[in-house]
Formats: structure tokens, sequence, C-alpha cells
């Protein structure tokens, strides 16, 4: 575990293995040093500024370049791009910190002389370089070590409320990698039932309480989505519920995760290369469990139950077959079109469970639809919901805790298309190639009862990351929707 610290020392006289400072510009050049630095700046020299564009530093969030320490007391200088000077927003320096730190894993003492002038600021930095200093490394003979100590250099190193800030970004990052870490873990160590045991651990540690539904309890309650989908492998499917439940609190939010720990389509098999990022379908249950660890460890005081839903969706003679008919729990059946749409069906049980402890508004959070990743890229998940405050808050709430969410439609014809089938309450899937993520989205809507404020995220983009890292988010699973969830607890405290 990396620890982190606040530290009023100087800059350019702080002993350390690399020294991060900040750069502003914009485009492809740089035109000055950030201010917390100037002691650093003085040090290096006037023509400074003229050699990192000789060297063509960019001053871009996200940019990092290494230097040696010059005359200051660290090795190593990283030069991070802040952007504009006008216009350092808090993302810029998670960003900026992120991408220093994944430069600088394995090294003893980093020092970030980076703006930290007030909480958020602090914060922002600390975020950055815990989210940005991950690695999953669980698998590998040779290790690379995490970073060992971080200083923040900052002038409120004594205050209160820049330490409280400190800690809020060491379990908010926690809880990120420890999202991460369940999406990384391959899905032959990763599955319903080690998932399940995982919660049963981390619960011994906190305040939240675990329960888990086994195979036999999910069959004498009628659980069909989740054992239609789990039918076809050798791993049972597990419902596993999380609560927090401090005194005093006076709002209920109830999140259900979709916790498909592997996704091969099926009977409806995916292409092989669809399939091989499929460990990742499990990165709904992920975020919605660890952000209730981080909201128990942070005592924020609101009520938060948690469903994570776990199955493994497999081929086998035993499976779910396209044409089938499930008996969802709670009553509803739905005709089953194609086994690749499983999602839906798991996150219904999760969504009719979790009405029962009648919550204040309930999110789901899935990598739900490739549809949603077609629509959005894949840096941005959907918000579906049924309530339009709910809606574009969320979206804003994400915002301020540093994620991108983009408010969906779910157009009229949906309430008919999944109706569409004869023989069934409800059509799983509509054969249509278009508008796949607000089908799901509609689909799901039909077990929410009116008046029950929901919301849908799909995170089907943003939740892993096939391409490069960049800034704070590292290659693999990213731990999308952990801080957005944590966010909207805080501003749902009391
Ligand atoms: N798990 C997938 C969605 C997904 C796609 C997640 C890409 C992450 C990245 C989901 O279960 C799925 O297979 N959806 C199908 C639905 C279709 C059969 C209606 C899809 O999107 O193709
Ligand atoms: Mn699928
Ligand atoms: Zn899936």
């Amino acid at each position: 575990m990396t620890s982190i610290s606040l530290r009023s020392s100087a800059a350019a006289t702080f002993k350390a293995d690399a020294l991060v400072i900040g750069v502003h510009g914009s485009g492809e050049v740089v035109s000055a040093v950030d201010s917390a630095s100037a002691d650093v700046a003085d040090i290096l020299g006037t023509d400074f500024v003229a050699t990192l564009n000789e060297l063509k530093v960019s001053p871009e969030p996200g940019h990092v370049a290494k230097i040696p320490g010059g005359g200051t007391s660290a090795a190593v200088i990283v030069v991070a791009g802040l952007g504009p000077e006008a216009e350092v927003t808090l993302e810029a320096l998670r960003r900026a910190s992120g991408a220093a730190a994944r430069e600088l894993t394995g090294k003893k003492t980093i020092a970030y002389a980076l703006p930290a002038s007030t909480d958020e600021q602090i914060r922002a930095v600390a975020e950055g370089a815990l989210l940005g200093g991950y690695a999953f490394d669980r698998y590998l003979s040779k290790l690379g070590g995490p970073i060992g100590e971080v200083v923040v250099l900052t002038g409120l190193a004594r205050s209160k409320s820049a330490k409280k800030a400190v800690n809020v970004a060491q379990t908010v990052a926690a809880a990120v990698n420890l999202a991460r870490d369940l999406v990384n873990d391959p899905p032959n160590h990763l599955y319903p039932e080690s998932f399940a045991k995982q919660m049963k651990t981390l619960a011994k540690t906190s305040k939240v309480t675990v329960d888990v539904m086994e195979e036999d309890a999910l069959e004498a309650k009628g659980y069909g989505g989740m054992l239609g989908v789990g039918k076809g492998s050798q791993r049972p499917p597990r419902l596993v519920t999380l609560s927090y439940t401090p005194r005093g609190a006076r709002t209920h939010l109830a999140f259900v995760g979709k916790g498909i720990t592997f996704d091969s389509g099926g009977l409806s098999i995916k292409p092989a290369n669809a399939m091989v990022t499929m460990k990742c379908d499990m990165a709904g249950a992920a975020a919605v469990a660890a952000a209730t660890f981080a909201i128990a460890e942070l005592e924020l005081p609101v009520r938060v139950t948690a469903y994570a839903c776990l199955a493994e969706n497999m081929p086998s003679g035993d499976a779910t077959r396209p044409g089938d008919v499930l008996t969802m729990y709670g009553g509803k059946t739905v005709e089953v079109l194609n086994t690749d749409a499983e999602g839906r069906l798991v996150l219904a049980d999760g969504i009719t469970t979790a009405l029962a402890r009648e919550p204040d508004l309930i999110v789901d959070v899935a990598t739900l639809t490739g549809a949603c990743v077609v629509a959005l890229g894949n840096k941005m998940s959907g918000v579906f919901s049924n309530d339009p405050v709910l809606h574009e808050a969320l979206a804003s709430t994400a915002e301020t805790a540093g994620e991108l969410m983009w408010p969906m439609p779910i157009p009229e014809d949906v309430k008919e298309k999944v109706k569409t089938t004869k023989i069934a309450d409800l059509s799983q899937h509509n054969p249509e190639p278009w508008g796949g993520a607000s089908y799901a989205a509609g689909f799901l809507r039909e077990f929410v009862p009116e008046g029950m404020p929901w919301a849908h995220l799909d995170i089907a983009g943003p939740a892993f990351n096939s391409g490069d890292a960049e800034g704070y988010t590292p290659k693999g699973g990213t731990g999308a929707a952990v801080r957005t969830l944590v966010q909207l607890a805080v501003e749902r405290s009391r």
C-alpha cells in the first residue's frame, strides 16, 4: 500500500526519488512553470521553459516527461502538463498526478509540487497519484512494486481539513482500485462463489454486512433470471447483498450491479474476438460493492444496500436456450431470444430484490450493451432513468467525481417493444440492430414500479480499457462508476 502525507517543505530542497512539477501552456507549447514549483524553476534557470519546448515536452494534462533532478534534492523530475494556467481543473490535476505516478511505480518516495492550495486540489493530487500508481501484479512472478510514499507539498500541511481530504482520497482510490482488482482477476479465479467469499472477507474489517444467497436459496425463492443465466455454467450463481446502515440515516440508496464473471454469450455465443475482454462483465457488481465499502469507511450518514448479481454465462447442454421462458423473481415471465443479452435478466432479479427494503432510489450499474459503446464511445457511460431530476443530477454528480456520463433517452415506442412477445409478459431482446442500449434500459424499467426513482448506468465502454494507459486510468479494469456512486452518497447524505 502506498502511504500518503502532506508536507510544507520547499519543492527544490525536498529529498525524494522523484519530484513532480507542473507546467502550463496549450497545444504543443509550454508557456510557464506552475507557481507551486517556482523555486524549482529558479534553480533550473531562466531558459528552462525554452529547453522544455526544445525537448517537445507537452503541457497537456496527462502528458509527462522525465528529466534529471538538476540542482534540486530529487533524483528525477517529472514534468507534468496542467494545460492553460487560467483553467487548472481538478480533473487536469488528477490526470497530471496520475500520469506522473504511472512513470514512477517502484520508487520509494515521490514528492508532488503541483497546485495544492485548497482541500479539493490536495484531494485531486492524492487521488490521481493513488489511481495512477495502480498495478495489477497478482499473477506476475516478478513484481514491480507500488510507490512507497507519496508526499504532497502544500502550505496546508497542518490543516485538519486538508488531512481529511487526503483520507477521503485514500478511501475513494482504494475502492476504485478494489473494483479494478476484481475486474482484472481472471475468470478462472474470480467466479460467483469466489467473488462472494471476497465480499465476506472484506466485511470483517468494515461496517458493511454481507449476506450471500447460494443457488438452493435462489431456487427456493424463484430467482429465474439469475438461475437462467447461470444454468450453463459449472459455477453456480450467487446474489450478494451488502448493507451499510448507519444510525440516523434519512436516505436509503439501493445499488444493483451486473456481475457476470465471464460472458461467453451462452448458446448465442460470441465470436472469439468479442469474448476476449468479457471477464470485465462483472464491473457493475464490483463498482457497487467497492463504493459501498468506501461509503461505510467514510461513515457517510446515508443507508446503502448493494446487490451484486453474480453468474457466469456459458453454453452447455443444460444452458438456457433462445426460446426459453423464464419466470423472474417476483413472478414476471420473460421470453429469452438471445442468451447474450443476459445482463438484464440478472439485473431484473436484483432490482426486484432491492424493492423489498423500500429504498429512496435505485441505481443499477452494468456493462450492459455494445450499443452504448457505439453511441458514446469507450470513455463515457450512458445514464437512463424514469425520473427526469435524477437523470440530469447523475450526469453532474459524475462530472464532480471526475467521470463521464451522459443522459440517454428511452424512446416512447420501447414501452410497446418490450411487450412484443405473445407467449410471455416481456421480450428479453429486440432483434432490430439499432437502439439496443435504450431497449435494454426499457426492459429494466418494467421491473421498477411507478414512483420509484431509478437510474441505470451503462458502463460497457469505460469499465475496461483495452487501449493504452492514460492519465490515472490504467489498462484493463478502470473502476468505472465507483467515484460517481460515492459522490452520489455524499450528495444524498442527511
Ligand atoms: N456484456 C455484453 C456487453 C458488452 C459489450 C460489455 C462490450 C462490454 C463491452 C452484453 O452482455 C452483451 O453481450 N450485449 C449484447 C446484447 C445483444 C445480444 C442484444 C451486445 O451488446 O451485443
Ligand atoms: Mn452478453
Ligand atoms: Zn454481458
